[in-house]
């Protein structure tokens, strides 16, 4: 089925800009959003509008007609909470408010492992995990996870939460040896999110098919999420390159690696041992 209108937020972001063109070829029309003055060459069916998502007078308008949002737009690092609260917390509010209020069906969300941050990498954890947010950026996580789960209980707003663990281009360090989500999964994750008929409420880890990834994506299978990319294919290069770990050590041994011990409101993408493999 064609959609007639997606928006997807987020849209200059490192994911975000993998998402425009696929989703483009899904709709009528991609209105894609994001806080920058241009976007520059746009894809078929594809037209910009520059808004903060901090501000409801602005993402009103535009959901006008809209099927779902893509809402991958936030902050995606630890922050003191007051600079989180507008685009991550407010953000969402805004997204799931206006949504509902231009009758939006769904929302796929861009969650990510630090709403379950704390919880230890022994326990293979499933989607059905209670949230244990090791940041005021993995709280906003849960807040929005709630908020989607409460729209559905109340309203029958369709929401899917992307449990990301780490996006990007080839595998960088021995922590994304089992966290990594390769780009073209990262497309797959979403489209099965857009076009799988029904979903309520639903929760899925954004990994791929990782000989070592450390959850359980088993309570989301009716997505018919297939990821075909395996950091298998680095892990001898990238273990070569690492130094001996301290296995005591929470950043270790917790699903938020260094977001679960980095202080609150400082930044967790610093302590990263290579920030182009970022973990947000
Ligand atoms: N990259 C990862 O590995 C990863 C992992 C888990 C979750 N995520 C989530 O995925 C989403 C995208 O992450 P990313 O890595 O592309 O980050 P990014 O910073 O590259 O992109 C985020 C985009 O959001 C926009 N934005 C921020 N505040 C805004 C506001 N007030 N109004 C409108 N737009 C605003 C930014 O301008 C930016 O273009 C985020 O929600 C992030 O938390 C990412």
């Amino acid at each position: 089925m064609k959609l007639k209108k997606l928006v997807l937020t987020g849209a200059a972001g490192s994911l975000g800009s993998q998402l425009r063109a696929p989703l483009a070829a899904m709709c009528d029309e991609l209105i894609s959003t994001d806080l920058v003055d241009d976007l520059g060459e746009m894809n078929p069916g594809e037209h910009y509008v520059k808004a903060d998502l901090a501000q409801y007078d602005e993402i009103f308008p535009m959901l006008e007609g809209a099927d779902m949002v893509v809402h991958f737009g936030a902050i995606p690092d630890e922050r003191p909470f007051e600079t989180l609260l507008g685009p991550n917390f407010i953000g969402s509010y805004n997204i799931w408010e206006a949504g509902y209020q231009q009758g939006v069906r769904r929302v796929v969300y861009a969650s990510s492992i630090h709403a379950v941050g704390m919880h230890k990498k022994a326990d293979f954890i499933g989607t059905d995990v209670a949230h244990r947010p090791d940041t005021f950026y993995g709280l906003s996580k849960c807040f929005t996870e709630d908020l989607g789960s409460m729209y559905w209980d109340k309203r029958q707003m369709e929401s899917v939460h992307l449990r990301i663990l780490s996006a990007s281009g080839p595998v960088k360090n021995a922590r994304a040896v089992g966290s990594w989500l390769s780009y073209d999964d990262l497309i797959r994750l979403v489209t099965r999110a857009v076009d799988t008929p029904s979903v309520g409420f639903a929760v899925v880890y954004g990994v791929s098919n990782n000989d070592r990834a450390p959850v359980d994506n088993t309570l989301a299978s009716f997505l018919g999420y297939h990821p075909q990319d395996n950091a298998e294919d680095f892990a001898q290069e990238i273990f070569a390159q690492t130094d001996s770990v301290d296995v005591t050590d929470p950043g270790e041994m917790c699903h938020g690696g260094p977001f679960a011990v980095v202080e609150l409101g400082k930044s967790g993408v610093a302590l990263m041992p290579n920030k182009s493999g970022r973990e947000s």
